[in-house]
């Protein structure tokens, strides 16, 4: 089989194994997805990861955004429906903590970051008090389930069982785990970390609704009657998680999905771009921006396309079973990934990009869905995200945040 995929160089140390590591190496080789080397060669030649030529120009236009001031308007409104919803326990909350975060500079699970200055502020931490504070507006505690990878499980679980949840209901937090992608080299073939080990990474956090399907946790969703799933990013330390005015808009709305944005504060703001694709809500990564979209501007002079999404989603569980895992789009990105080095029989840590790593977006779900509400909310109240060690979203800023919200650091 691996022949025909024309990877068959992946057996190449084969003969050099022990038992164990061979029979570890076939089990990865079943478990990994074989058709991304096909996938990446479309890609390479300008089609997409579904074979539709990228050419196509896509029908980019801007989308109407439920606006802080309709919001201030109707806001005792929103929050009555939503509470009123949430306390039947309809609503539960996804954290997606399977990324490496390998920007912090830090090994581990990104939530074990401790971002304190005068005493310990781990970024999971914050995370349980805010998703406490929503259960105390809802007069209910919240399902929560929490999405690892391969890749830091062990470690998060153990991290947050020796927290104590950090006081957290402990029976109501499950993990599952997401899938892995394998690497690709420069020509696309799927390379080895290691003799006996493929190279892989987290397949990217959109594929969370298929693996969280999979550990059984969208039945027990069914047979506890929660209808919504709160579906938000490990490392913005100042979310509002399951916010009833959020929640009671969206329901309002109709629309089986919602997105939280912030306006940029520049047009180069790396945060993922809310429009219209073809009439239908969509978004666009801040790596794949164009331009001519970035500085595209409205008859008035404001920018056509200036709302980022700021991850946290809400979604209605029965849309997304008939569309999750169907048809979604493989971005791949250069970057650096340890290999195994022939010549030495070691494993490499490239200095520059030697390799593409394959990743399903979670937002690229929204185009198979009927609408989605792009709800704004102040960045200086909800948005102080920890992606780099220093500078713009970094430790630095999102303390100073937390400090100007009354959060001790
Ligand atoms: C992400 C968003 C971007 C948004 C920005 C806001 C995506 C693809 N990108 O960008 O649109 O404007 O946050 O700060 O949604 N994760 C997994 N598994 C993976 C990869 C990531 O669970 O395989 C999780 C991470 O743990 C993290 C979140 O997804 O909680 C964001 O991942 P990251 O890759 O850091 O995205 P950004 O580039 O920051």
């Amino acid at each position: 089989m691996l022949k025909g995929l024309g990877e068959e160089r992946l057996l190449r140390c084969f003969k050099d194994l022990s038992p164990d590591e061979r029979e570890a190496l076939l089990r990865q080789i079943g478990s990994i997805d074989l058709s991304l080397p096909a996938a990446f060669r479309e890609y390479r030649d300008g089609r997409n990861g579904r074979g539709e030529a990228q050419t196509v120009p896509r029908d980019i236009s801007p989308i109407r955004v439920m606006r802080l001031s309709e919001i201030g308007e109707k806001m005792k409104f929103f929050r009555e429906r939503g509470l009123r919803e949430a306390r039947t326990g309809k609503l539960a909350a996804v954290l997606l903590a399977g990324g490496s975060g390998t920007r912090l500079g830090a090994e581990g699970p990104k939530g074990a970051f401790d971002i304190g200055e005068t005493r310990h502020v781990y970024i999971f931490q914050r995370i349980f008090e805010n998703l406490n504070d929503a259960c105390a507006e809802i007069g209910r505690p919240v399902r929560l389930f929490v999405m690892t990878s391969e890749s830091n499980h062990e470690e998060t679980v153990r991290f947050i069982r020796e927290h104590g949840f950090f006081g957290y209901p402990e029976d109501l937090v499950s993990f599952f785990t997401q899938d892995m992608a394998p690497a690709l080299d420069e020509d696309g073939h799927i390379m080895l970390e290691s003799a006996g080990r493929i190279a892989t990474s987290p397949n990217g956090n959109g594929g969370w609704f298929v693996s969280l399907e999979n550990a059984g946790l969208v039945d027990l969703c069914g047979r506890e009657g929660i209808t919504w799933l709160n579906v938000f990013a490990v490392d913005n330390v100042l979310q509002r998680i399951c916010d009833p005015v959020f929640y009671g808009a969206v329901l309002e709305s109709g629309l089986p999905a919602g997105a939280k944005v912030v306006r940029k504060t520049s047009p180069d703001e790396r945060v993922g771009v809310i429009c219209l694709d073809g009439g239908r809500a969509s978004v666009v990564e801040y790596y794949e921006l164009s331009d001519a979209m970035r500085d595209q501007k409205l008859g008035d002079g404001s920018y056509a396309y200036y709302y980022g999404v700021t991850l946290n989603y809400l979604f209605r569980i029965s849309d997304l079973r008939a569309v999750a895992g169907k048809d979604m789009p493989i971005h791949f990105a250069h970057k650096k990934i340890p290999c195994y080095d022939d010549a030495t029989g070691k494993t490499l840590k490239p200095d520059s990009p030697n390799g593409w790593k394959a990743e399903y977006f979670i937002f690229d779900i929204l185009r198979s869905l009927d609408g989605c509400l792009p709800f704004e909310v102040l960045r200086e109240r909800e948005f102080a995200p920890v992606k780099n060690a220093s500078g713009p979203d970094s430790v630095e800023t999102a303390r100073e945040l937390l400090r100007r919200n009354g959060v001790e650091v």
